[in-house]
């Protein structure tokens, strides 16, 4: 098999989407005759270049963070260059990864049914998404922390390097938890205030944005 690999992070190479696909496309190429090729969206400044290379494609993953519910505006605009594409012969199988700061699985189930329609619409055979929450740690936390994670994402490469199918069980399990329960929401909220704040906060200190981590800039009489 062929797969062609859309990276469409806002950090590129130095982001969880490309930690995640790292894994999953070794257990790919576990199959000898499987050969990959990545783009990474954020890095193209020509976005012809991505076209073409879709048009080539025999099976495209196309794989992204979730940005306020949806996804980055590299991944969009990247998806309105392909309308020329809507309804060709030979158009790629198309598949998808979405994964998420927040840990439920429901956050991108909007954009789950975004993407099937947009597989509709190009004529592509949709070979469905995978979907993973709480991806933000994965970057910042030592390996020993993500290695099951990882093994996963092997394997569900390795058995779509076989089938060209994602694994029912495998993308159940990333699945979880869909919403969390009342016990599941209490703890989350918990590590939210003891760990994601500092987190956060560390990266707005960073990014000198800590000062403003409350404006509303797009309020009416802020304008
Ligand atoms: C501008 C922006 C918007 C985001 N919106 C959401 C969101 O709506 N829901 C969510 O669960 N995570 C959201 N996230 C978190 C990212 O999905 C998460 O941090 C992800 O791991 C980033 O992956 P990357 O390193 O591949 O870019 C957002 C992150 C950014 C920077």
């Amino acid at each position: 098999m062929r797969l062609t690999v859309f990276n469409g992070s806002n950090r590129g190479k130095a982001s969880n989407t490309a930690i995640l696909l790292e894994q999953f496309l070794a257990g790919f190429i576990e199959q000898a005759a499987n050969e990959y090729e990545t783009l990474y969206l954020i890095h193209e400044k020509d976005q012809t270049r991505c076209v073409e290379a879709f048009k080539e494609a025999e099976t495209v993953l196309l794989a992204f963070p979730l940005y306020t519910d949806c996804m980055p505006g590299v991944v969009k605009t990247f998806i309105e260059y392909l309308e020329p594409l809507c309804g060709r012969d030979g158009n790629p199988a198309l598949g998808f990864l979405v994964h998420s700061g927040f840990p439920e699985s429901v956050h991108s189930h909007f954009v789950r049914r975004y993407l099937e329609k947009l597989s509709r619409r190009l004529g592509c055979r949709c070979l469905g998404t995978v979907i993973k929450g709480g991806s933000e740690g994965i970057r910042a936390q030592p390996e020993r922390m993500s290695r099951k994670l990882f093994r996963l994402f092997f394997e569900l490469g390795r058995i779509f390097g076989k089938t060209g199918q994602f694994d029912k069980k495998i993308v159940g399990q990333f699945a979880r938890p869909v919403r969390f329960s009342k016990l599941g929401l209490l703890g989350a909220r918990l590590g939210a205030k003891m760990g994601d704040m500092l987190y956060w906060n560390r990266l707005l200190k960073k990014h000198g944005a800590y000062d403003k981590r409350f404006a509303r800039p797009y309020e009416p009489d802020k304008q």
